[in-house]
């Protein structure tokens, strides 16, 4: 690693615990789980991440499922430098070359190369803004009252007050009444799956309860549907292509804004820079924010397909009056370029499908143990191994086996870097990894596995 850094003696170390402990609010996290041997993190390069005792750890979740470039990128660091340098952010009113240049990039990526950018500062913002845009599309095209919007339970969209309400997930606080017109449906689980069936038929008859959905709640008052295309939250859920398809279907059919929420799933995660590109289908508008500059900025946006966005071109009455003050700030548009630049020179989405696929294929091995019930993947680089007591009746481990704890416990002592590992083990590597890499992940998982059953008497 190349930085300068020294490691920390012993007494800065405490000072800083004893600091964090006081003063630093960790995101959805309890103080007393972590007051006193917070990980401080100081390096970084590729996957490879140095605490600030100088232990080295493989980062198996690319940071918070943003990563992809890999740490320690100088030439994005410098791309920024001399974006401050020129200029570090406009007058009110007036844009920079970086973030012109960054919304014709995205542009061209895109599947629809007539898309138009509204930048924001991560991903909560982009939800928010696609919503309100979806509504006010509708609004502006004779549909006034549709204020209504289907989302699924146990996704993920935010930990803004109208995000959590579309996400209805245990892992954000509610605060209360939801956002009014919020309506949710089932998420996918090709595990579990929720009806009886051929997954496929499954699938479409998930899809379906959107329609249900939109029928029993008067069409003319439902502005969009919201999905992620690979649901995180729901421990990475793969769907077949014939649920995006469906309801893409569905929603042409009530002229009803399609949400693609590829907060985590954008720029090449799933081995195309857009999910839904796997299925052929081109949502209506689509979210961003992690891997566009691979976490080196806050950046996020709402994709808008062009017939979307034409409808906000005309007098004042189209105006979309939607302003975040730190939207696309410059430096992280110049971010943004320069990571998107060694996504195309190093081609980080093909490596993203081949060692998706070289992943996906290590990790079968992990059936090997008793407490493996699942292991999902391959599509692109976002994989799971799910564990269960009794893999037949895929019966859950119940939570005073301690596996929320005992497992990142154990998957840092194979010093990997993991997040919320419990029942699912999410892996969400930097695209740049390579077989080696990948390699070392997959054996760390299988010591970790080995020692958790031997701790819980599994034979
Ligand atoms: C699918 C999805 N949408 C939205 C968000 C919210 O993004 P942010 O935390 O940048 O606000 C996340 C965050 O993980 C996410 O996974």
């Amino acid at each position: 690693m190349t930085s300068t850094m020294q490691t920390a003696s012993g007494e800065r170390i405490e000072e800083l615990q004893q600091m964090a402990g006081e003063h630093l609010f960790m995101h959805a996290a309890q103080t007393n789980d972590w007051r006193g041997s917070l990980k401080i993190f100081e390096k970084g390069e590729g996957v490879w991440v140095e605490d600030i005792e100088g232990n080295r750890y493989l980062d198996a979740m690319g940071g918070l499922w943003y990563k992809s470039a890999g740490y320690g990128r100088r030439e994005i660091a410098d791309a920024m430098y001399q974006q401050l340098l020129a200029i570090e952010s406009p007058p009110a009113g007036s844009a920079t070359v970086s973030q012109i240049e960054l919304s014709a990039k995205v542009s061209e990526l895109y599947p629809d190369h007539g898309a138009r950018v509204f930048f924001v500062s991560g991903g909560s913002e982009a939800v928010e803004t696609a919503v309100k845009m979806a509504k006010k599309h509708r609004a502006l095209n004779g549909n006034a009252g549709a204020f209504k919007v289907i989302s699924r339970r146990n996704s993920y969209h935010g930990g803004t007050a109208m995000a959590v309400s579309l996400g209805r997930n245990s892992a954000a606080d509610p605060m209360g009444p939801e956002m009014p017109g919020a309506i949710h449906v089932a998420n996918w689980n090709s595990y579990r799956l929720p009806y009886a069936g051929d997954p496929v038929d499954v699938a479409i008859k998930c899809a379906n309860e959107f329609e249900t959905a939109i029928i029993h709640n008067d069409p003319s008052t439902v502005a969009a549907m919201i999905a992620e295309p690979v649901s995180a939250a729901a421990g990475i859920q793969i769907p077949p292509a014939e649920y995006w398809q469906r309801l893409r279907e569905i929603a042409d059919k009530y002229d009803v804004v399609l949400i693609a929420d590829e907060v985590i799933t954008g720029f090449g995660r799933t081995g195309e820079y857009f999910a839904p590109s796997n299925w052929d289908v081109q949502p209506d508008i689509t979210t961003v924010a992690k891997a566009l500059t691979s976490g080196y900025a806050p950046l996020g946006a709402a994709i808008a397909t062009k017939k979307i966005a034409d409808s906000f071109v005309g007098g004042p009455n189209e105006t979309f009056k939607h302003l975040i003050t730190f939207g696309g700030h410059p430096v992280a548009a110049a971010a943004a370029l320069a990571n998107l630049e060694i996504f195309e020179r190093e081609n980080l989405v093909g490596n993203s499908r081949r060692m998706g696929d070289y992943l996906f294929d290590q990790l079968q091995r992990l059936y090997d143990h008793k407490s493996v019930g699942d292991v999902r993947g391959g599509l692109g680089l976002l994989a799971a191994v799910e564990l269960v007591q009794d893999r037949e009746s895929k019966t859950p481990f119940p939570t005073d086996a301690g596996l929320a704890k005992k497992l990142p416990k154990l998957l840092d002592e194979r010093k990997i870097v993991s997040f919320r590992a419990g029942d699912v083990i999410a892996l969400c590597p930097p695209l740049s990894i390579t077989p080696d890499e990948v390699d070392f992940i997959v054996s760390a998982l299988d010591d970790t596995l080995t020692a958790l059953e031997a701790d819980l008497g599994i034979s």
